[in-house]
C-alpha cells in the first residue's frame, strides 16, 4: 500500500462464476490504477489495539488503512465476521455499509423500514414469544398467513398457517422452539412468480423472474423454484431503487411480488449479496453481469477517491 495508490480488499463467493466475476473486477480496477487484495476472509484477521491485522504474502496487513472493503460472500458470513465487518466500517468505507447489509439481514427491521418509507410490503406483525394470542388475533383478521424465522434466506423456515385450527397445531412447536419473539406475515394471493431486481449505486442493472415448482407457494431456487426472463416495468424498477435507497445498500437485488388483491407491486425482502447471473443462467439470456461490474468499478472507485479527499 504506497502513499498515492489506492487499495482495496475483496471478499466475493467464489462458486456459480464468482471466481471469474473477482478476476474481471480486479482487472478493471487495476486499469484505473486500484490494487485488490482477493479472498480477503475476516475470519483470518485478528483485531490488536487500533488495528485489524490480516496475513497476506507472510505479511500482516493493516485492514483499517485500507481504502474500502467489498465484502461479498453471502455463503460464510460468520458471527465473527459480522463482528469484524462492523468494527472496520467504524473507520473505512465498505460496500455494503454493515448497517445497511445487517439491516437487509433481518427481515422485519426491512420491513419495517420499507413501510416507513411508504414502500408496499406485506403485512406484518411482530410480538413477544409470550403474546402468542396476538397471532390468535391476526389469523382470524388474515385468514392466511406466513410465520417467518427473520434472519432466513432460501424460503427455509417459512411455515403457511392456513386456519387457527392450523396455529393451534404449531403454537406448541413454536414454544419449544425457545424464540424470543414471532415474526408473521399477511398470505399475499400472488401468481407464484417473482421479480427479482438488481439495483446498484440507485441504477436498475436487471430483472429476472422465479417461478415456484408446481407443488410450492415459494419461489427459491432451494425451495423449488426455477428462474426465467422476464422484464421490470418502470413501477417495478423504481420500486427496487426506492427499497435500496431506504436500506441504504449501494448493491441490492430486491424481491417483488404482485399482490392479486390489493393489486400492487410488494417488495417481500432486499438481498444485500444478490448473485451474478452463473454461466447456465447467462446461456439462458441472463447478459448483465459486466454492467453489474461496470457500475460497482464505478463505485468504488469514486467512493475510495471521496475517502482520499476526506
Ligand atoms: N407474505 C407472503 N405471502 C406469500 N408468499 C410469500 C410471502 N413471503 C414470502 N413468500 C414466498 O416465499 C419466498 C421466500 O420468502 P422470503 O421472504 O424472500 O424469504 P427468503 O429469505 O427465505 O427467501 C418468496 O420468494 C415468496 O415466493
Ligand atoms: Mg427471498
Amino acid at each position: 500500500m504506497s502513499k498515492d495508490n489506492r487499495t482495496i480488499g475483496m471478499w466475493l463467493y467464489n462458486n456459480g462464476g464468482g471466481d471469474k466475476i473477482a478476476k474481471k473486477i480486479i482487472k478493471k480496477l487495476k486499469d484505473r490504477d486500484i490494487d485488490t487484495i482477493n479472498d480477503l476472509n475476516l475470519r483470518h484477521a485478528i483485531a490488536k489495539n487500533g488495528h485489524i491485522l490480516y496475513e497476506h504474502h507472510k505479511k500482516d496487513i493493516k485492514l483499517d488503512k485500507l481504502d474500502l472493503f467489498f465484502s461479498y460472500n453471502a455463503g460464510e458470513q460468520s458471527k465473527y465476521q459480522m463482528y469484524l465487518y462492523q468494527a472496520l466500517n467504524r473507520v473505512i468505507p465498505m460496500i455494503n455499509s454493515y448497517d445497511s447489509f445487517a439491516l437487509t439481514e433481518d427481515k422485519f427491521h426491512t420491513s419495517f423500514v420499507l413501510r416507513n418509507e411508504g414502500i408496499a410490503t406485506a403485512d406484518y406483525k411482530l410480538c413477544h414469544r409470550d403474546d402468542g394470542f396476538q397471532l390468535k388475533k391476526i389469523i382470524k383478521k388474515w385468514d392466511k398467513m406466513v410465520y417467518k424465522p427473520t434472519d432466513g434466506w432460501g424460503g427455509v423456515g417459512l411455515t403457511k398457517i392456513e386456519s387457527e385450527a392450523n396455529l393451534d397445531m404449531l403454537m406448541p412447536f413454536l414454544n419449544q422452539m425457545d424464540l424470543r419473539y414471532f415474526y408473521v406475515e399477511r398470505f399475499i394471493k400472488y401468481d407464484n412468480t417473482d421479480f427479482r431486481v438488481d439495483i446498484v449505486d440507485g441504477e436498475f442493472v436487471a430483472c429476472y423472474g422465479r417461478k415456484a415448482s408446481g407443488t410450492d407457494w415459494r419461489t427459491n431456487i432451494t425451495s423449488g423454484g426455477s428462474v426465467f426472463m422476464r422484464e421490470a416495468n418502470d413501477e417495478i424498477k423504481n420500486v427496487a431503487i426506492k427499497a435500496c435507497k431506504a436500506c441504504g445498500v449501494d448493491i441490492g437485488g430486491v424481491d417483488i411480488i404482485y399482490d392479486l388483491e390489493k393489486e400492487e407491486y410488494v417488495v417481500l425482502e432486499v438481498n444485500g449479496i444478490p448473485a451474478f447471473a452463473t454461466p447456465e443462467q447467462e446461456k439462458m439470456g441472463l447478459d448483465f453481469n459486466d454492467r453489474k461490474i461496470d457500475l460497482i468499478v464505478d463505485l468504488i472507485d469514486r467512493k475510495t477517491k471521496k475517502h482520499k479527499n476526506k
